[in-house]
């Protein structure tokens, strides 16, 4: 292992067991007036993750890949007509179905799939908020920051799961844009619109400080197919007309 790979190890370990102690004694995070539980093992929600919602649709099919807490899949869930949350911690899923479950939400199913090995049918609306540390790590709760998986496989096999005029909203730093934009380009994916977070309020920034979750500003990158020639609307032909 290389010295830079073992610092990184190293880092994760101690921020992973950090942050377990921390949801542990504060196992809360409000959002816009919401209470949701975060357990230990769960990330906690600091970068305004359910502006997500503001891209769904009434009556989207909608599918959260990677639900954590629940956050986006609670705030997609007043306008979708259904909802899937799903992640490969089953502290995690068990943590959306208690957060649905306190602020009476119907229209979601919650089920452990590591990516979309447990996910059939497709979707109007895929949001992704992964991990964006390039690290592996083997215990199914220590996935939310690190992953070495996560993004090629979204890229890669989004597509068998999301309807010809559907969108996948990923929640990524910024500086990733170009990497990103690639990624997207080599599946069939055009990236739409590049919105950065809403700024944080003072009280959001200092809890992000004693997560030691600082120094990135969190964007969502939309993306969409490409839509194929066969595809576009009929133009009628223009008639030319003779200068006089
Ligand atoms: C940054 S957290 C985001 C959680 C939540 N969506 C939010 O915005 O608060 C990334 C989530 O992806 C999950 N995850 C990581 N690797 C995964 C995989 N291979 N399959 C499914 N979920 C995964 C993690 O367990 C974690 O809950």
């Amino acid at each position: 292992m290389g010295i830079y790979r073992a610092y990184k190890q190293g880092l994760m370990t101690f921020w992973y067991w950090y942050v377990r102690k921390l949801n542990a004694a504060w196992p809360y995070k409000t959002v816009e007036g919401r209470k949701f539980t975060v357990s230990p093992g769960v990330y906690k929600p600091l970068e305004n993750e359910h502006t997500v919602a503001e891209y769904c649709e009434s009556g989207d099919r909608v599918l959260d890949l990677g639900c954590g807490c629940g956050v986006g899949a609670v705030f997609c869930a007043e306008k979708a007509k259904s909802v899937l949350a799903t992640d490969i911690s089953e502290v995690a899923v068990q943590n959306t179905i208690e957060n649905g479950e306190t602020f009476g939400v119907t229209n979601m199913d919650v089920v452990v799939s590591d990516m979309f090995d447990n996910i059939e049918g497709k979707f109007d609306l895929v949001i992704a908020n992964p991990p964006y540390i390039a690290a592996d790590f083997e215990d199914e709760e220590n996935q939310f920051a690190t992953s070495m998986r996560y993004l090629p496989v979204l890229f890669a096999e989004v597509h068998n799961h999301l309807e010809d005029n559907g969108r996948v909203v990923v929640q990524y730093p910024g500086w990733f844009k170009s990497h990103l934009k690639k990624l997207g380009a080599a599946h069939g994916l055009e990236m739409k619109e590049v919105r950065r977070m809403p700024m944080k309020s003072i009280g959001l920034m200092l809890l992000s400080v004693a997560y030691l979750q600082v120094g990135f500003r969190s964007t969502l990158f939309v993306f969409e197919p490409v839509k194929k020639i066969a595809d576009a609307p009929k133009q009628e032909p223009v008639e030319l007309k003779k200068a006089a």
